[in-house]
């Protein structure tokens, strides 16, 4: 029997498939586990499962000890993940891609119509009990039919992404250094872009790509400059990925129409300037915030832990960004 320790609170259905098998240390608080608390839980595991809050490196791995042999991410996003430290150590590292693509496509396209349609600020005036009146030239957005929308990074989510945009009558353009399988795009008539174009062109750019130091800040104060002035942004994905500064002066200076957000860039905290702008939307990351995939995403972080202890290959494991 080996021992599995989890860092913060799971769904039962991964707790249990682990428990079947092995000793499972778990944090059972609701708030997420304090750094020291976490390394003092993780030592002597052979295997650990963590959440995107928790920063996996050199120390972390140390704390747990050379019998560790896998971190298993409950997310499919793993940039709290040190990748080399991993491979230093000998641990593998696993995500949980799939399972979370198309509640991540519902969030990013809820924060889509939300933004666009200005359903925000709709549900503001109402709450704060606004005098309104239906009018004719009330509170109008921008609609979505016949408009362009650029996905940054094709892979799962950016392909469930698109497929919600073509049912809505939208064109599709991408930009990624890879190719999606043929299979992914039939029926998307989607146009692969360059970055450049996708700024330059669409009606809403869309970020469904990685985090990692090529991504870093990719939406910063000169490609916000080269977007529509009429244009959305809407991130879903990782908040570095976007220059926080740069955006808010861009939503201050009009140079954009608005933004949908659901990630930031010093998260939890919020930047003060987006709190102030009544065109953007913001979420507190609910991107895959389900009962159903939240359990699917338990269920196969302890599958890949399960995998490895027993001596195979993890279901899926991390790779390279
Ligand atoms: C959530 O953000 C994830 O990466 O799973």
């Amino acid at each position: 029997m080996a021992i599995v320790a989890v860092t913060n609170r799971i769904p039962e259905v991964g707790l249990a498939k682990l428990r079947a098998e092995h000793e499972v240390r778990a944090w059972e608080h609701s708030e997420c586990i304090p750094r020291e608390e976490a390394l003092r839980l993780i030592a002597g595991a052979d295997a650990v499962l963590t959440l995107l809050t928790e920063r996996v490196d050199g120390e972390f791995l140390d704390a747990a000890g050379p019998q560790l042999k896998v971190v298993a991410n409950v997310a499919v996003g793993y940039n709290n993940i040190d990748v080399a430290a991993c491979e230093a150590h000998g641990v593998i590292a696993t995500n949980t891609p799939r399972v979370l693509t198309e509640t991540t496509a519902d969030t990013a396209f809820g924060l889509m119509l939300m933004v666009t349609r200005r359903f925000g600020e709709g549900e503001r005036i109402i709450r704060s009990q606004t005098p309104w009146q239906w009018g004719m030239f009330y509170l109008l957005g921008m609609g979505l039919q016949g408009k362009t929308i650029g996905i940054v990074g094709m892979g799962q989510i950016g392909v469930a992404m698109a497929r919600r945009a073509k049912a809505f009558g939208m064109t599709i353009e991408y930009a990624d250094d890879y190719d999606p399988p043929a299979a992914a795009l039939e029926g998307l008539d989607a146009r692969k872009v360059s970055l450049d174009e996708l700024f330059e062109t669409a009606d809403v750019v869309s970020l469904h790509c990685p985090y990692g130091p090529s991504t870093h800040h990719l939406v910063d104060a000169a490609r916000l400059r080269s977007m529509k002035h009429t244009a959305y942004l809407v991130n879903s994905a990782r908040g570095p990925i976007v220059d926080e500064d740069a955006l808010v002066a861009a939503l201050r200076a009009g140079e954009i129409a608005g933004a949908g957000l659901d990630v930031f860039e010093n998260e939890p905290a919020v930047h003060p300037g987006l709190l102030e702008l009544e065109n953007v939307v913001l979420l507190p990351h609910l991107g895959s915030a389900t009962t159903e995939t939240r359990a699917a995403m338990a269920e196969l972080a302890a599958d890949n832990a399960l995998a490895v202890l027993r001596g195979d290959p993890p279901i899926t494991p991390v790779t390279k960004i």
